[in-house]
């Protein structure tokens, strides 16, 4: 009788534009997928025999999807715990509307959201979402429907584009391979070690990378479950079985056209931190921190404490540290800026900031130089490009000139 009341209920909803949803089953001391000793039969907490949860994401240059500093979402497949899979494991649940399913659950800000960073090369999102649900999300045993008390119909659909958006949100790949040094170029050549390494710095884990003519274009993140996909906790783990088919060396990362993200946008961004995240990291130290895993301000006045945040082609890569050099793998050093005849003065922990025979530098001794900003960049002298020999990568700093180098930058302050 209670499945009698309670699809009554959904059906007179109807009307409303959000339909109430059930729950999934809450799960008690689940195992983790992939590493249980016994066989588990309640696959609502545990997940099998897809234990082996992938998120996947694309790098798409002809055509170029997507804003031009961001990868884009592939989906979130349920591999076998050996590198095989199951898919379309539902046809009575291969919907044609999610669209219409997400609005009917008021999920538009994911929808928009989804339109920007889960888009088609051909630009038929709808057909490309409703593949990734039918083809893997139905073979995701703890969104059957079963698994939920007070199932309302298609209830797991908003579920499965929600939990794979929020876990792509913690990984950005953008800005892990930019905080190596590693970004778009359209003669730059890459190794699959140091892509790799970049990941393993990142992520805690190698990941799947896959290229297509020379050129990477995606990556896989494996994760094992412990209890549901809904609700459970993503951990981080090797690839198993699926093999990267990129070349070893001369890897190309190509420059997309487009765009880059809106500072406001809540993108792909590895500020944010969740149980996708290792928990832990060896060894680490403030010096191996990444710089972005401070709080980004976006472009903020230079007055008070902040940070110096470098961009190139549109995108941050790193900030100063206190010496006023280019990193990307440490902490940001914090400044302080202090109003001065017609801008204001810029100091670190070193000492004063100034410009001589070109440098930018902080120490003692450093004759302060008056700075001014126009639309929320730093300037020297009336300009906002400043410049350096190459884009800083590992443990390498870069010093920044206010005269033509290789790499141009410009820095925009974000308040601490
Ligand atoms: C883990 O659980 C699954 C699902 O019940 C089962 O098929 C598998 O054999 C189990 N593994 C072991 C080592 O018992
Ligand atoms: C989506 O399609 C299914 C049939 O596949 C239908 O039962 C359901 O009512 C539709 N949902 C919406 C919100 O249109
Ligand atoms: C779908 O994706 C494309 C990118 O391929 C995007 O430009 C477009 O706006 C999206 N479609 C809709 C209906 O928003
Ligand atoms: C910035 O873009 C230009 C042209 O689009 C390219 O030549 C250059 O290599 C890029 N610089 C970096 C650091 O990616």
């Amino acid at each position: 009788m209670a499945s009698f009341v309670s699809r009554a209920l959904a059906v007179s909803l109807l009307a409303l534009p959000t339909a109430l949803a059930g729950s999934p089953k809450s799960c008690l001391n689940p195992q983790l997928s992939c590493h249980n000793t016994t066989a588990v039969s309640d696959t609502c907490c545990f997940n099998a025999p897809g234990g082996q949860l992938l998120q996947t994401q694309f790098w798409d240059t002809s055509p170029s999807t997507g804003y031009s500093n961001s990868w884009t979402i592939h989906g979130l497949w349920p591999d076998r715990c050996d590198g095989t899979y199951d898919s379309n494991c539902d046809p009575s649940r291969a919907y044609t509307n999610i669209t219409a399913i997400l609005e009917s659950y008021g999920k538009t800000d994911l929808l928009a959201y989804m339109n920007s960073y889960w888009v088609d090369n051909t630009g038929d999102n709808e057909s490309f979402w409703e593949h990734e649900f039918s083809k893997h999300g139905t073979c995701i045993s703890t969104f059957e429907p079963s698994c939920y008390t007070d199932y309302t119909p298609q209830e797991e659909v908003p579920d499965f584009f929600q939990k794979t958006v929020d876990l792509f949100k913690t990984l950005d790949t953008y800005t892990t391979l930019a905080n190596a040094g590693i970004v778009p170029s359209s003669s730059a050549t890459y190794t699959s070690a140091q892509i790799q390494a970049a990941f393993k710095k990142s992520f805690g884990y190698e990941v799947t990378i896959q290229c297509s003519s020379g050129a990477l274009d995606e990556v896989w993140y494996s994760f094992n479950v412990k209890g549901s996909v809904q609700t459970g906790t993503f951990v981080p783990m090797s690839p198993v079985g699926s093999t990267s088919n990129c070349p070893s060396t001369g890897i190309k990362y190509l420059p997309k056209s487009g765009s880059p993200a809106p500072t406001t946008s809540s993108g792909a961004s590895s500020t944010s931190t969740s149980s996708a995240s290792p928990t832990t990291t060896s060894g680490a130290s403030p010096t191996t921190s990444s710089p972005t895993s401070t709080p980004t301000g976006g472009s903020g006045t230079f007055s008070g404490s902040g940070y110096l945040n470098a961009y190139t082609n549109g995108s941050q890569v790193g900030c100063l540290i206190s010496s006023g050099t280019w990193y990307t793998s440490g902490t940001c050093a914090t400044y302080t800026a202090k109003a001065s005849d017609s801008g204001f003065t810029l100091k670190s922990s070193k000492g004063s900031c100034g410009i001589s025979n070109s440098l930018f530098t902080c120490g003692s001794g450093v004759t302060p130089t008056v700075f001014t900003a126009s639309n929320g960049y730093l300037q020297y002298s009336g300009s906002s490009a400043f410049y350096a020999a190459a884009v800083p990568s590992g443990s390498t700093q870069q010093k920044v000139y206010t005269t033509s180098e290789s790499v141009e930058i410009s820095f925009q302050w974000q308040s601490v």
